[in-house]
């Protein structure tokens, strides 16, 4: 059975876990039933909230080890929070702020992203990415302890970007850029085929009233009906290189 759980912020435990784009902050929650559980707490509109609570349920669901997901009720909106799962994102694990720009950067650039590519979960991954419209799957998004991995941030999916916002699956972008399109191409295409509607509306049902400002589950649906020739469209065609080779 599909649920999100309810927790409350203890007051005073916040401080900043990200870039500080948008204020994500690690503190410490009480579930229902009254254990305490450290979490990355993030406050945005109904809309916002609604898309990081929303797919990390359904992807739970599908396979995708995401951080158990947590609804907020505040006094000032509801909030979501991620339950902390105690290790960084690629970019942090790599230190590639610390590092100037130039060379020595791109090259551990280049390998966190070989990294990201070579998860066992990152074909699904693609494939989950490509169903819910997330835009924004970058390395500061992925989690990784040297062993397992573990995929956040969820909060440009469903639609939820700013006007304009690119439209790319940023996993399949990764692989071409390593060299590994072919394998994840083949890899997500057969994994799309497993990816069902099932959860869909166990999920909405999962959703507190106040986060049903959207039809999400069938957003989702309408992606699923063609979600293998959406994600061969992300790479280069057979027909794109042989046009180059006959002009
Ligand atoms: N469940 C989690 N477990 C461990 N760390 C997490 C978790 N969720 C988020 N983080 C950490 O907090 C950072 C910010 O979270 P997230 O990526 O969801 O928000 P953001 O909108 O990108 O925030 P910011 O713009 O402040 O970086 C992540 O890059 C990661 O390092
Ligand atoms: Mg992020």
């Amino acid at each position: 059975m599909i649920s999100l759980q309810t927790a409350k912020l203890i007051a005073g435990t916040e401080t900043p876990a990200g870039d500080g784009v948008t204020g994500a902050l690690r503190c410490v929650v009480v579930l229902p039933d009254g254990t305490r559980r450290a979490a990355i707490l993030k406050r945005g509109s109904v809309g916002e909230v609604a898309a990081e609570a929303f797919p990390g349920l359904v992807l739970r669901a599908w396979g995708l080890p995401v951080p158990e997901p947590l609804f907020i009720d505040e006094a000032a909106g509801p909030a979501f929070a991620s339950s902390d799962v105690g290790y960084p994102n690629l970019k942090k694990r790599l230190m590639l702020d610390s590092l100037p720009d130039g060379p020595a950067k791109d090259a551990a650039t280049r390998i966190a992203m070989q990294l990201a590519i070579q998860l066992p979960t990152t074909p699904l991954a693609a494939v989950v990415d490509e169903a819910i419209d997330n835009r924004d799957r970058n390395l500061g998004n992925i989690l990784w302890d040297g062993q397992a991995e573990a995929w956040i941030d969820h909060a440009l999916t469903l639609g939820e970007h700013p006007i304009g916002y690119p439209d790319r699956n940023k996993l399949c972008d990764m692989a071409q850029m390593v060299g590994e399109h072919d394998r994840i191409c083949r890899s997500a295409v057969g994994q799309a085929l497993a990816v069902g509607q099932a959860p869909l509306v166990s999920a909405s049902d999962a959703m507190p009233i106040n986060l049903r400002n959207n039809n999400y589950a069938s957003y989702v649906a309408s992606r699923l009906s063609n979600l293998a020739s959406r994600l061969l469209d992300r790479f280069p065609k057979p027909a794109d290189l042989l046009t180059n080779a006959n002009q």
